[in-house]
């Protein structure tokens, strides 16, 4: 059991919640969850050896109580500066808890082009960073100047440079365990009725072809190439609709599994997962990664599809 100081516990909030409730895939087990408002209390939440979670929009969590602690940057990291133009440019810095679609209506409204791109992406900044998030033609990282992060095993934070984050599709780059704390973008001055134009088409498009109304984790698994996305070989499996208990392969996109009823169980979703890495992997010999993030899910998850028990995987499907 972890104890606090007495100045961490008036500083910042501690509470048992289900993280179902803070997770848009809508299940999740009971944890202990802090949220970090105080920047002067940083290391003695590292210290608790916990894991940190930011809009939870892109997150499996099992449905047993949790045994590590959850933490959420709050207050202190909720900020945005937003520099005067200087030869075209203006620098932007903003902190991990700030919402990423608040960013974009501030960029926008300022007239500084780039995370206009990201609009409909549901996410916090740190989350966007650590996963890179984007879509097809654009990534967090891609105006990103330097990120402030606090490395594993280390409880101080230091700024890298965007040139010392070998950043991929869906990855920073950066260890496993890396906490996002902000970072600082360069953006170029644009026309804010084109910005805003754009991010109203992007977040229509989104709209027509994903099931946003549905709890979800959004895209499950990575893309295995850009000529085979994920959404389209579950499509071609035949796959949409198919059901595990109140966990559902979306009739509208095959790359996101719905909770419409909001009452599937973290089994029902993993048991979905593995139906679905199965059948790519035995029909068109397609190894599916995760996109989105498993915290107390079973290991063969990530585990090669052939080595997947298919009994204990499909028995439940429908
Ligand atoms: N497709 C199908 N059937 C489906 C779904 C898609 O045939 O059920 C086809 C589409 O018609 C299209 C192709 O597959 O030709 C690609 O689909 P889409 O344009 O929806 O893009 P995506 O590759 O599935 C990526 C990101 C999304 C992001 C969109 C839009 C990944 C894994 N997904 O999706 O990100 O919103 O582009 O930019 O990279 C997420 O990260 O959670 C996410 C949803």
């Amino acid at each position: 059991m972890t104890t606090f100081s007495a100045d961490f516990t008036q500083r910042n909030r501690l509470a048992e919640r289900p993280l179902a409730e803070l997770t848009t895939m809508r299940v999740g087990g009971p944890a202990t969850v802090i949220q970090l408002d105080d920047r002067r209390d940083l290391a003695e939440a590292i210290a608790t050896g916990g894991r940190w979670l930011g809009k939870g929009a892109n997150l499996l969590v099992g449905d047993a109580p949790a045994d590590r602690i959850v933490l959420r940057l709050g207050r202190d990291f909720e900020t945005c500066a937003i520099d005067p133009l200087s030869n075209g440019l203006a620098r932007v810095r903003v902190g991990a808890a700030h919402d990423l679609a608040k960013l974009i209506a501030a960029t926008t409204a300022a007239g500084l082009a780039g995370p206009e791109g990201l609009a409909g992406v549901p996410a916090t900044i740190g989350g966007a960073l650590r996963m890179n998030a984007g879509t097809s033609t654009c990534w967090m990282l891609d105006w990103v100047v330097r990120v402030e992060v606090v490395l594993p095993d280390e409880d101080a934070p230091r700024w890298l440079e965007r040139s010392e984050l070998p950043a991929s599709y869906r990855s920073c780059g950066l260890p496993e365990g890396t906490l996002f704390l902000g970072c600082e973008l360069a953006l170029a001055s644009a026309n804010p009725e084109t910005l805003k134009a754009t991010a109203t088409r992007l977040k229509q498009a989104k709209a027509a072809s994903q099931p946003l109304a549905l709890a979800s984790a959004g895209c499950v698994f990575k893309n295995p190439s850009r000529e085979l996305p994920a959404g389209k070989l579950i499509d071609e499996l035949g796959l949409k609709g198919v059901r595990v208990g109140g966990a559902e392969v979306s009739p509208v996109h095959a790359n996101f599994i719905v909770n419409p009823e909001r009452k599937a169980t973290a089994d029902e979703v993993c048991a979905l997962i593995g139906h679905i890495r199965e059948r790519a992997w035995r029909e068109r010999a397609i190894v599916l990664n995760m996109e989105v993030e498993a915290w107390d899910c079973p290991d063969w998850l990530h585990a090669h599809p052939a080595l997947i028990n298919a009994d204990a995987a499909l028995a439940p499907v429908a």
